[in-house]
């Protein structure tokens, strides 16, 4: 890709553009196939004798499930706008290992993969993958992946990393321990939450086009026997409208709908969703109580741990 932004010096951070995919493994495959695609309408697009890609849109995959123990997030995918070798350069300028291989999946044949600090987990770094041969959408499949969260030590490295490095930008925070990240104009692609125990995921999240698409999907989901255990809810930071519900695996999934958008990046201010009390609303903490966690009451405890 030669369409690289303008003004790019040695020290700008990497141009991530959007979150492509989540990588995780499960100790059965075929069980995790049939979720994503029987409960949750994914498409299996590819699948080989050690993994599964699967998708919700026009990308070759936006999930890729591989045998494994139950790990969840054990690599992230982000679709980069820059040239490759440029972001190769600049981040072992920065000082970090940087390898570039062309044997990670059938759809991406020239990823830069990076270490996250704390996690060590790879991050996938690409220009863009080929198609999925998907044919539009249907009544029920989620329109994309939306975000996914971590549990981490600290926060700071993080937001040092994924701000500094990637070119993240701070969205929001709850207390001292939970941060939301944005790479384009969605209100969070990362968020971070700071546990001294917990580690791995605490939630995938994948969007839904509007009220009536999330609903569908719900009696979709307790039809074959899939029930909440928190929401329909409205959270503070985003406002995004929420559910959540376990995989087989017991990994939190999260439905969502109406998460805010940056109406203006020049002036860095949302495009706030019906509940909130600020206008214009920009980054900031938020204080941790029930307008924050979830405005319309009801909080899970167990998805508030850390
Ligand atoms: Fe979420």
């Amino acid at each position: 890709m030669t369409n690289s932004p303008a003004g790019m010096g040695s020290s700008t951070p990497v141009n991530v553009s959007k979150l492509g995919y989540v990588g995780f493994e499960t100790p059965d495959v075929d069980r995790m196939v049939d979720y994503y695609t029987k409960i949750l309408d994914f498409k299996l697009v590819e699948r080989s004798e050690t993994q599964a890609f699967l998708t919700t849109n026009f990308d070759h995959h936006s999930i890729v499930i591989e045998k494994g123990d139950v790990n969840p997030r054990s690599f992230v995918g982000y679709e980069i706008w820059e040239d490759i070798s440029d972001a190769q350069r600049r981040l072992k300028e920065a000082g970090y290992d940087v390898e570039r291989r062309t044997d990670i999946a059938p759809s991406t044949p020239d990823v830069l993969i990076v270490e996250e600090p704390s996690t060590g987990i790879p991050l996938h770094l690409y220009d863009a993958q080929s198609g999925s041969g998907i044919d539009g959408y249907t009544p029920i499949r989620p329109t994309k992946l939306g975000h996914v969260a971590a549990f981490v030590p600290d926060l700071k490295p993080l937001q040092d990393f994924y701000q500094g490095l990637l070119g993240f930008k701070w969205a929001d925070t709850i207390g001292d321990f939970f941060v939301f990240l944005r790479c384009n104009s969605d209100h969070h692609a990362a968020n971070f939450m700071a546990s001294k125990v917990k580690r791995s995921l605490h939630h995938i999240a994948y969007e839904m086009r509007d009220v009536n698409h999330l609903q569908t999907m719900i009696d979709h989901l307790a039809k074959n026997g899939y029930q909440l255990d928190w929401g329909p809810g409205r959270h503070g930071p985003g406002h995004n409208l929420f559910t959540y519900h376990k995989d087989p695996d017991g990994n939190n999934i999260e439905l969502f709908t109406q998460l805010d958008v940056i109406h203006d990046e020049s002036k860095g201010y949302w495009e706030p969703r019906p509940w909130h009390n600020d206008f214009p609303q920009y980054p900031k903490t938020w204080e941790v109580d029930v307008m924050t966690i979830n405005s319309w009451g009801p909080i899970n405890p167990a998805l508030m741990e850390h």
